[in-house]
């Protein structure tokens, strides 16, 4: 399966924050705003992503994440040259995409929770159509909406409705299969004039080929998108990691436990930052990961 990280956009909802660089770069408390989605698609198993930004910004992602070897993955870079809307991606990424099963995840939004990991092993395991997720939330009209019938199954979906039909927001994290190039390709841009995900959503829905997999409470979904919720992201994820010891969208913590890189890689990475106190975490992971698979040691008769 392939991934796409979509970073481009002009982030107007943030300027002037984003008057000379992407958001997604952006600190969300320690560190760059686009590891959290990338490590989602990283927990999912994948390890062939796209990061699709604006033509300046390529530079910038590359100093960041270079080819992806160094994280046991292959990184590409494409340019979206204008915000023509999410489903655009897999116009842009239609190369990388090649027919195979992708998922897309956007490059504001942040995952976190025990449960994470084994859904997104479920979603990827058995992929038919799409899957999109629905968390309930308390403000839909900000979001893609999805309505449901009582068994869970879905309706209908709604990009941002004035009289949103249910309170189940839509996050930015979609799996679908190959045919996901071929729909984007026939779509018409909205009425605001951008090619709508909803729209791609709708035509596996039509097809009966969408299935939505409901976020519990065990499951924490940010959108980093304005001030507020940027703010917001990095007390929560400043919030967690005190409270657990944990760091979350740590990508090098990730590719060694998703065994896309080895204990003495992910600790040479970490040394590589050994003044930070992430650089420090990163080298711990290394060794309590070593320690973890360790033969068990018996005293001595
Ligand atoms: O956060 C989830 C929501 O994201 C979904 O519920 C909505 O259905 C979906 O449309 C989207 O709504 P937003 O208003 O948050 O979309 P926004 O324009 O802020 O873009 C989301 C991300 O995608 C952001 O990181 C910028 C990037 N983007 C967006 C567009 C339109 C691009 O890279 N290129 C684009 O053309």
């Amino acid at each position: 399966m392939r991934g796409i990280v979509l970073a481009g956009g002009n982030g107007t909802r943030l300027l002037p924050l984003t008057l000379v660089g992407s958001k997604h770069l952006a600190p969300v408390y320690d560190k760059p705003m686009v590891y959290y989605p990338l490590s989602v698609l990283m927990l999912a198993g994948i390890n062939e992503v796209l990061i699709i930004t604006r033509p300046a910004e390529i530079g910038l992602f590359r100093r960041l994440f270079g080819s992806g070897s160094r994280l046991g993955m292959r990184i590409d870079y494409a340019a979206q040259e204008e915000p023509r809307g999410i489903a655009d991606a897999f116009r842009v990424g239609a190369d990388h995409i090649r027919g195979e099963d992708c998922a897309l995840v956007l490059g504001d939004n942040l995952f976190h929770g025990a449960e994470l990991p084994a859904v997104l092993r479920r979603t990827t395991q058995g992929l038919r159509g799409c899957v999109l997720f629905g968390q309930q939330v308390a403000d839909p009209q900000r979001f893609g909406v999805a309505e449901v019938d009582a068994r869970g199954g879905l309706l209908s979906v709604e990009e941002k409705p004035e009289h949103p039909r249910s309170s189940l927001a839509i996050p930015g994290l979609y799996f679908f299969d190959g045919a996901v190039t071929d729909i984007a390709q026939g779509l018409r841009p909205s009425a605001r004039g951008e090619l709508e995900i909803t729209d791609v959503l709708r035509a596996y829905l039509t097809e009966g080929r969408a299935d939505l997999v409901r976020l519990g409470s065990d499951v924490t979904w940010l959108d980093a998108g304005t001030h507020e919720s940027l703010l917001d992201a990095g007390l929560f994820v400043r919030d967690v990691q005190r409270h657990q010891g944990t760091r979350l969208g740590c990508v090098e913590e990730v590719a060694l436990h998703m065994g896309f890189i080895s204990a003495d890689v992910c600790y040479e990475l970490g040394a590589a930052m050994g003044d930070s106190s992430y650089g420090r975490y990163v080298m711990a992971s290394a060794r309590a990961y070593l320690q973890s698979r360790a033969p068990a040691t018996f005293p001595e008769e």
